[in-house]
Formats: structure tokens, sequence, C-alpha cells
């Protein structure tokens, strides 16, 4: 009879503890997945705003801007300059390797689609956005 006990004793204590560690990884699993996804949205980098200023110092700079102008060459930026490779970081190079770089790559655009795929207007546009962002 004591060695039933025992023996019954025994199997329940293993259930408990199988079940206890199961349901301890399960819980664990479930906070890392929420630390990381509360970690990932923390970080999520903040976009510099165009500014009024922003506007009036490239209208004394280059040639008459407003603050939609930059949005605008930024839109067109996006969407023109990550074609051929990923979009370049604006403050990856200074205002006067944009002033030599973005003639060059338009041409290259242009001769990828073969028509006018970026217009001289649109090219001032990203140009102003590109010497604007670079010195944020
Ligand atoms: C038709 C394809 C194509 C398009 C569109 C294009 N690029 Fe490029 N880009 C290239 C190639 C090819 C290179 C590498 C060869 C070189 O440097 O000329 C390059 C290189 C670059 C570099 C590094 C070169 C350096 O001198 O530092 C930058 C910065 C760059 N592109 C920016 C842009 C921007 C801004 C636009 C939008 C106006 C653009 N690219 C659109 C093909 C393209």
């Amino acid at each position: 009879m004591k060695a039933l006990h025992i023996c019954i004793l025994t199997s329940v204590i293993l259930a408990g503890i199988v079940s206890c560690t199961t349901s301890k990884s399960t819980t664990s699993t479930t906070n890392s997945n929420a630390n990381s996804s509360t970690t990932t949205s923390a970080t999520e980098p903040k976009k510099a705003a165009i500014t009024q200023e922003d506007a009036d110092n490239i209208s004394k700079k280059m040639s008459l801007t407003t603050v939609a102008d930059l949005n605008n060459g930024g839109t067109i930026y996006n969407a023109e300059c990550g074609v051929c490779h990923g979009l370049k970081k604006p403050n990856a190079r200074s205002e006067d390797e944009w002033k030599a770089i973005v003639p060059n790559m338009v041409q290259k655009a242009n001769a990828k689609a073969g028509k006018i795929q970026i217009t001289p207007g649109q090219e001032q546009l990203i140009l102003k956005y590109l010497v604007v962002m670079c010195n944020k």
C-alpha cells in the first residue's frame, strides 16, 4: 500500500512540475514578444519636418522656394531616386556634393527611361530638398 501511495504522489508531483514548466515557458515567450514590439516603436526615427525657415534660407541661397516646394521635392526624391539603388540618406553627402551628384543622377534617370523622367524643374526641387535635409 505504501509503495502505491508513493508512486501516485510522485506522478502527481511530476505532472505538476511539467505543467508548471510548460506554462512558464509560454508566459515568457509572450512577454519577450511584447517587449520587442514596444522597443521597435520607441526607437522609430523621427522625421525632421521642413519649416518656413528652411524655405526662407533656400530662397536666399538659390531661388524663391516655399515649404510646399520642398515637400514636393522630397516626394519626387523618394519616388525617383531609389529606383536603381536604395535611397541615399540626405545627410550622407554635403551640399556641394549634392549639387554635383543630382544633375548626374537625373541624366542617368532620363537615359534609363528613354525620355524626360525628371524635368529640370523637378531636378531643382530635388536638389533644394537635399540641400535642406543634408544640413538638418
Ligand atoms: C538610372 C539609375 C539611377 C537613378 C534613377 C538614380 N541613380 Fe544614383 N546612382 C546610379 C548608379 C549606377 C550609381 C553608381 C555609379 C556612380 O556613382 O555614378 C549611382 C550612385 C549614386 C550616389 C553615390 C555617388 C557619389 O558620387 O557619391 C548617390 C549619392 C546617388 N546615386 C544619388 C541619386 C539621386 C539623388 C537620384 C535621384 C535624382 C539617383 N541617384 C537616381 C544610378 C541611378
